[in-house]
Formats: C-alpha cells, structure tokens, sequence
C-alpha cells in the first residue's frame, strides 16, 4: 500500500474471528499494527504465518503484512499496546447463562493494559458489547488517560477480509467527537461512509442490525414454512419479495435456522437488555422463538420422511457448520439438528469439509464423521443437507442413489435442484419448495 500520511501505530487484542482480520486488513492499509494473542496453539500458527481460522484471504494478508513488517504478532497484550495510539479489543463477549453478553474477557484485557498504555491512547471496543460497556472500560483505563471508542464491526465470517477491505459504513461512538474521526481516519482507504454518534448508539446499532437480520431470516423461515402449508413455492415468492427495493435479496434465502457467533448470541442479549429496563420486545422473542420451532420442524421432516420414527434409523447428514465458508460450529444449526437427530435415536453419519474424522469434539458426541459427502450415504434412509457447501450441489447423484438404503433427501438449504434430483428417482423436499 502506498503511504497516505495517516499510518498510525495500532494494537488489536484478539486474534479471533475479528481480531485477526481487523489485523491485517489495517496492516495492508499501511498501519504499524501490533496482534496479540493469548492462546499458546493460535500465537504458534500466526507467527509461522498460518491463519487459525478457516477465512478466506487472511492468511494471504498475513504473510504479506509479516513479510513487509507492517505486523507483528505479540503475546502479552500489556506488553503490545506500549507505543499503541489506538488499542482495538477483539475479544470474545459469550453468552452468559441468564442470556445477557459475558464480558468477562473485555474486563480482564482492560486490567491487564491499564498500567502499559500510552498516554492518550484511545482503545476501540470492537467485541459485541452491551450497551453502556464503553463506559466501564473507561473506568477501567482512565487513570491511564486513555479514552474508549466504540467502533462495531459488521463482517461476516466467509467474506471477513472482503468485508473489512470493503465495508458499507464504518460506526464510530466517542464523547469526543474529535476521537471518532481519529478511529474514521484508520478506515479512509475503504471510502465507506462514518457515521459519528455517541457510544451508547454506536453500541445499539451493533445490536440493532444483528437483531433485525435475525427477524428478517425468521420471518422468511415462517414463509417458508407457510408455504409448505398452503402450497405454494418459495423461491417464486422470494423473486416476488426481493425485486422490490425496499426488501432486497440479501437474507432472504430459507435455511435450516439461523445461527453462528452472533445472531443468536447478540438477539438474545438485546431481549435480555430491554427486559432488564421493563420493555417487552415481543417482536425480538417471536424471532427467536421461531427459529427454534424452525429447526425443530427440520428434524420432524426428516423423521416423517425416514418412516415416521428416528429411533434406530441411520441418517446422512451433509454439512455441521453453520453455514459454508467457515469452520465454525457456534450455535450450528446444521449440528443442533444433527444433534437432535441422534438425541432421537438415529444412527447419523456426518460429513463436512472442516471437520476431520476422529475429531473429539464434544458438540459432536455420537455423531459418526466420515471423510467424504459419499460416505454419509452408505445406508442411510434419508439425507439431511444442513450447510450450502458448494460441492455438495455437484455430487453424483446418481452414486448417492445406489449408496442409499432409500432415495430420500432433505435439502435445509435448497440448493439442489429438484426437478433433477426428482427425475434421478429421489424423493426431495426442501424448505417451503413444491
Ligand atoms: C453476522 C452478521 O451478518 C455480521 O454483520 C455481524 O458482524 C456478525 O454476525 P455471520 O455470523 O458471519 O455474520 O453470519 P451471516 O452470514 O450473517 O449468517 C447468519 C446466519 O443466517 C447463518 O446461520 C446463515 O446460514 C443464515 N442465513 C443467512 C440464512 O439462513 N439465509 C440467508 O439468506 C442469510
């Protein structure tokens, strides 16, 4: 990147989902950037160049940016954030048991850095915080004289380095409004808008976009559900919703449930926040509720089409993560379902590209992975497609057939096609699709 004059020395703490890309996005803009990770296995891989996570393009931008010296991976955060003017907490906010965020971590990064900041140092909070978090980190850190910016991040995980090369808006919220157009500076090579507010709103919007995606894909999901019980086809009426405007194609494609890292994790904290000020947010709890119900109703389809019963059945199941492009199962649909599955008594084999066999993790406890999509088939009364990963749409359906007890496919994420899967002979049913 050529130098804009703007380059400024920045730490990120984290070097997870967000922290990681954040990372070498803002070190191929041309910023000294500092990451440091806590955890022994992911700092080994970073400093040999290896991205921990499965996300398309980081690892490029990380031996780029080790290469040219514009990062340097670190492990103590303390230590790291010494010459830092802006200090990004990427650090994980799970969630707590009653539902609201766990901050725990954000809390113990803000006592660990507070006797090693710089002076005047402006830490960005970009973790998922509830609202009024700034705050408490600014008691925290300010007898270092530091301030707290809130500065969300909207990326997805797939498209995290796309979306943070390219982002629609960049938020940022400080009492200062001066800081915030400091943070804004970092981002000017992206060209996206910044909205300016306070940290309090910055920190509600956050909440606010995840929480009306989530509506958005439980009200498609209801549709779609609807449809299957009025017949009609889905994927007409999205056509007839997404042409207007106003509704837009974006998260309009029926699945399984929504899930992942934040959806769930971020509504549920919201309807936790709004019930701890006296406000019934029936719209957010309907959501929630219905992708429940939705998920469970993929489970019931595919009990109904494998005889009536799961108890003894053997099921293939292609896909755990929660959806294609990443190897994260955080509240999975895809290994919720699979998981009731079992929980039902069927026998499930599972195949996913980024879950290897032997795996030991204990989400997956009585699940059989097997290597390959064509393994899931070998004698299994129905097949459960949970995540779009591309290659299963490319499959030779034909080998699946003689692999199968029955040509029985349930497509949760409808993308197969099923005038042909229907004319190989396969019973289909998809998600609200005739
Ligand atoms: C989300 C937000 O999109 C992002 O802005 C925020 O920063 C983090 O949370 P992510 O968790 O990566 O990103 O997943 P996303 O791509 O939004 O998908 C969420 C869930 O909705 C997945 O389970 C996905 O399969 C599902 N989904 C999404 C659908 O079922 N249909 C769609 O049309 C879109």
């Amino acid at each position: 990147m050529s130098s804009t004059g703007n380059e400024a020395k920045v730490t990120v703490i984290g070097g997870g989902h967000v922290g990681l890309p954040t990372a070498v996005v803002l070190a191929h803009f041309g910023h000294e950037v500092v990451l440091a990770e806590s955890d022994p296995v992911r700092l080994k891989m970073l400093l040999r160049g290896e991205s921990p996570i499965v996300e398309a393009g980081v690892e490029e931008l990380l031996g780029d940016a080790l290469r040219l010296g514009t990062l340097r991976i670190a492990h103590s955060a303390a230590e790291a954030v010494r010459n830092a003017e802006f200090v990004f907490l990427c650090v994980p906010t799970p969630q707590g048991i009653d539902g609201s965020a766990d901050l725990t971590f954000v809390e113990a990064v803000a006592e660990e850095i507070k006797t090693t900041l710089r002076p005047g140092a402006i830490i960005v909070n970009k973790s998922t915080v509830p609202v009024g978090t700034a705050a408490l980190v600014e008691r925290v850190t300010q007898r270092a004289g530091a301030t707290v910016v809130s500065n969300p991040e909207f990326l997805r995980e797939g498209s995290a380095v796309a979306d943070s090369l390219h982002p629609e808006r960049i938020v940022v919220g400080a009492d200062d409004p001066a800081d915030a157009q400091k943070v804004g500076q970092l981002f000017a090579m992206t060209g996206a808008p910044v909205i300016v507010t306070d940290t309090t709103t910055a920190e509600a919007i956050k909440y606010a976009s995840n929480a009306y995606l989530a509506t958005k894909l439980s009200f498609v999901n209801a549709l779609a559900d609807l449809c299957e019980t009025v017949g009609a086809n889905v994927d007409d009426l999205m056509a007839g919703l997404g042409h207007d405007k106003r509704i837009g194609f974006e998260f309009l494609h029926p699945g399984p449930g929504w899930g992942g890292s934040c959806l769930p994790k971020d509504t549920s904290a919201l309807l936790h926040r709004a019930e701890l000020v006296g406000h019934d947010f029936a719209l957010l709890r309907g959501a929630i509720a219905q992708n429940e119900d939705h998920m469970e109703r993929v489970v019931q389809k595919v009990a109904r089409l494998s005889g009536g019963t799961l108890d003894g059945a053997s099921i293939g199941v292609w896909g755990l993560t929660f959806k294609a492009g990443t190897d994260d199962r955080r509240a999975s649909p895809a290994t919720e379902i699979t998981r009731r599955l079992v929980q039902a008594g069927a026998r499930v084999s599972a195949y996913d590209p980024t879950v290897p066999r032997g795996t030991g993790d204990s989400d997956l406890a009585g699940i059989t992975i097997v290597p390959t999509a064509y393994e899931a088939c070998r004698g299994a009364r129905v097949m459960a497609l949970l995540t779009e990963w591309g290659e299963f749409a490319s499959l030779d359906f034909t080998k699946v057939a003689a692999l199968m007890a029955t040509p029985i496919v349930v497509d949760a994420r409808n993308v197969l096609d099923p005038t042909t899967i229907r004319s190989l002979g396969f019973i289909y049913e998809g998600i609200g699709r005739k």
